[in-house]
């Protein structure tokens, strides 16, 4: 009788051994994770977007600071940022997308305003 309890657990526990490690490399791998808005990593990607933002976009903004990071790593890192720039003497906070390429090129590739 506890044997067999015992064998009809085991493979349940197992499944949810995996189900637990699929999920957590999952999220190691796949997801976005909060990132220090003062890594220096992110703030250079963070300029980069709003000077790139500015070459394509022919404005102006003055980056002022990063008020929000996320990273995701994938083959290089994605980076999801939260910006406040001056434009024209305005403050504005923009999320901006910057993919860092293993070779450490950088491509913006979203740079949207917040609602005012
Ligand atoms: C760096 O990698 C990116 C993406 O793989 C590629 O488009 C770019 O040309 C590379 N740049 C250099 C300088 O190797
Ligand atoms: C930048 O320019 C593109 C194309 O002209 C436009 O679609 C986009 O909305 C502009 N971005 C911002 C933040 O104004």
């Amino acid at each position: 009788m506890e044997m067999k309890k015992i064998q009809l657990r085991a493979p349940l526990a197992i499944a949810m051994l995996m189900c637990l490690i699929i999920s957590s490399s999952a999220a190691l791998l796949g997801g976005f994770s909060t990132a220090d808005p003062k890594d220096p990593q992110v703030v250079d990607s963070a300029k980069f977007a709003v000077t790139e933002h500015n070459k394509q976009n022919h404005t102006d903004l003055v980056f002022n600071k990063v008020v929000k990071a996320e990273r995701q790593v994938v083959a290089g890192t994605n980076y999801r940022l939260g910006i406040e720039a001056t434009d024209n003497g305005a403050a504005h906070r923009y999320i901006a997308e910057v993919y860092v390429a293993l070779n450490q090129t950088k491509f913006l590739t979203s740079f949207k305003q917040l609602g005012n």
